[in-house]
This record gives C-alpha cells, sequence and structure tokens, in this order.
C-alpha cells in the first residue's frame, strides 16, 4: 500500500495470528459470503470467510473448493452454531484442514478440543463479556467483538462500549465488528484496542459478493435510519432495512404473536432477498452503516482504500498532539 513515496502498512496481532497481510476479516455472511468473496478477499491481503449458514456439508464443500482454486493464502469458514448441519461442518472443516474458523450464534465450547487438536485457529463472535471470558478459559484464539450496529443477528452493546471493555478483560486479541467501513470507523476500532476488523455490509457491496443486484442497490440507497431491528421478541433479534417484512413483524410483535410464529415468517427470507432480489418481501440483513455504503467495489479496491485511509487517519490524529 502506497501513502505517498513510503510504502506503509498497517500490522498488528492478527496479521501474525492468521498469517494475512491486512487485518481486515470479511464477514462470515450466510447466503451473501460465498467461496468467490472468501476468495478475493483472501486474495487481496485479508481474510476471506465463507459462511456456512444452514447450508449442508456437501454444498461448503464446494465453497472451500472454490477459494483453495484462486488462492493459498489463509481464509475462514463461519459456523452458524444454531444450524441443523453445524457438527457436519465441524467435521468438514477437519477433513478440508481450513485453518481458521469463527462462530456465530451461540457457544461453540464442545467443539473447541477439536479445532485445537486439527491446528484449527478459533474466533467466536461475541457480543458480552461474560461470554468472551469463558470463551477464552476454553482456549480461543481471539474473538469478534460484534456492536448491535452491525447487519445481521446481534446483541445489545454498541461496537463503540463493547470493544474497549473487552480489550480490558481479556487477553486474546479483539476484533471489532458493526459499523465499520471505511477508514475513520477502522482508525477508531484501532483505537479503542481492537487488532482488526470485520465489515459484512460494506463487503456486500463488492463486485464479487454474489447479492443480488437489487440488495446492493438497497444498501447503497439506504439512508442512516434504514437498518432497524426486527425479532427481539424471539430472543434472536436481526438488523435488515425496513421493507414490507420488516413492518409485518413489527405489527405482529406489538400484538404478541408467539415468536415461533415471528420466527416462522422470517424463515427463507434472507435467500429470498439475496439470491431471488425479492428486497421488499425479504430479508435485506444489513447495518447501520449502510447509510454511508454509496458504491459498489471490487474488493481489492475496498481493502486498499480502507487501508491507506485508516492510515491518513491516524497520521492526521497524530497532529492534534502539542508539545
Ligand atoms: C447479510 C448478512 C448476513 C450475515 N450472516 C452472518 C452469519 O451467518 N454468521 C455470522 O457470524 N455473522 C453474520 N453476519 C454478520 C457479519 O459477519 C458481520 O459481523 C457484520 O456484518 C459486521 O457489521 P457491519 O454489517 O456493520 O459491517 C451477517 C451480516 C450480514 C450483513
Amino acid at each position: 500500500m502506497f501513502i505517498g513515496v513510503v510504502k506503509m502498512y498497517l500490522n498488528t496481532e492478527i496479521c501474525d495470528l492468521f498469517d494475512i497481510k491486512y487485518p481486515v476479516v470479511q464477514g462470515g455472511m450466510a447466503w451473501v459470503a460465498t467461496g468467490e468473496l472468501a476468495a478475493a478477499v483472501s486474495k487481496a491481503g485479508g481474510l476471506g470467510t465463507i459462511g456456512a449458514g444452514n447450508a449442508p456439508k456437501d454444498v461448503i464443500k464446494e465453497e472451500i473448493r472454490k477459494v483453495k482454486e484462486v488462492t493459498d493464502n489463509n481464509f475462514a469458514v463461519n459456523i452458524m452454531l444454531l444450524s441443523p448441519f453445524a457438527k457436519d461442518i465441524v467435521d468438514l472443516v477437519v477433513e478440508e484442514n481450513v485453518p481458521i474458523v469463527t462462530t456465530g450464534a451461540g457457544n461453540p465450547s464442545k467443539f473447541i478440543d477439536r479445532f485445537k487438536k486439527n491446528n484449527i485457529k478459533v474466533v467466536p463472535v461475541v457480543s458480552s463479556v461474560a461470554l468472551a471470558k469463558r470463551l477464552v478459559r476454553t482456549g480461543v484464539d481471539a474473538v469478534i467483538a460484534e456492536g448491535t450496529e452491525a447487519g445481521g443477528h446481534i446483541g445489545d452493546l454498541t461496537t463503540m462500549t463493547l470493544v474497549p471493555q473487552l480489550v480490558d478483560a481479556i487477553d486474546v486479541p479483539v476484533i471489532a465488528a458493526g459499523g465499520v467501513a471505511d477508514g475513520r470507523g477502522f482508525a477508531a476500532a484501532l483505537s479503542l484496542g481492537a487488532s482488526g476488523v470485520q465489515m459484512g455490509t460494506r463487503f456486500v457491496c463488492a463486485n464479487e459478493s454474489i447479492a443480488h443486484k437489487k440488495y446492493k442497490e438497497a444498501i447503497i440507497n439506504a439512508r442512516d435510519r434504514d437498518a432497524v431491528v426486527t425479532g427481539r421478541s424471539t430472543g434472536h433479534p436481526v438488523r435488515n432495512l425496513k421493507n414490507q417484512l420488516t413492518r409485518k413483524i413489527d405489527k405482529l410483535e406489538q400484538e404478541g404473536v408467539d415468536k415461533e410464529k415471528i420466527e416462522e415468517i422470517g424463515s427463507g427470507k434472507l435467500r429470498e432477498a439475496v439470491i431471488e432480489g425479492n428486497i421488499d418481501k425479504g430479508s435485506v440483513m444489513a447495518g447501520q452503516i449502510s447509510g454511508m455504503v454509496t458504491d459498489i467495489l471490487p474488493v481489492k479496491e475496498i481493502i486498499n482504500n480502507i487501508i491507506s485511509d485508516t492510515i491518513k487517519v491516524i497520521q492526521k490524529n497524530n497532529e492534534y498532539i502539542r508539545g
């Protein structure tokens, strides 16, 4: 990365831990984070992640093949712990020598010994200090601190408050997720003590993302308050762009409809939006930072821009120092 005439990089603990050039992780997003997207991110020097979502083993095996075909660089698989195929995906990452696993939607404790024995680095997504502390005791290598600004399933705390509290509480690297899409957000995350960032929404709008054109356009057209939360009553809240579906769920939640019914209505809706482009009736999962994502770019450009902009922000902040 060139800044002026000096070749400058950002090198943090996670660059060595994951053996990657840039401390940028692409979120393991169900349906969106395919082998194509993960391969492009890993090839560009970040950590690409395949989102296993609720997909069965053979589907994810094919996505892993796609990454290995394009690059020898390290990549990760995100295992959604609520998936009926979670155990099969654990078998798969061991069989395929996947170097890094990130986990979402729950507690991966029961699989950690197996990952460790097979030299797989484990990085759970956490949204509270208590869970992070428990997981660190079981031997996880880093954590992804995901704030409530993020797209997809979320916790309560903001990235701004969660990251520094985690940094103080645990002794493994913390990766900040939720609300980061440019150099200002990245520099802020580093200031809070994070060793890198995970971005989801920004990478949905990459050329290499298979998300439907209408999905990407919905993010580009979104304004600051358009990414709303549905499903709080179910205990599994989701951040997605306001549309017919979110209004319907809101109404039913206000009427006190059973959580099973709400979950049933949300089922299959991410696929409908990502693959079929039904952005009115599908779930357009995206974060609060959508209001700032205004273009579709190649992955390489997204990564190079954010690294060079982060360095510029850090350099500019240094200018405030007097004495
Ligand atoms: C469309 C979409 C699907 C997602 N699916 C998952 C998932 O399956 N597993 C997971 O751990 N996180 C998932 N996430 C969260 C991302 O991995 C990432 O942590 C989050 O998007 C970061 O916040 P940002 O959207 O503000 O960049 C998803 C996010 C989006 C936008």
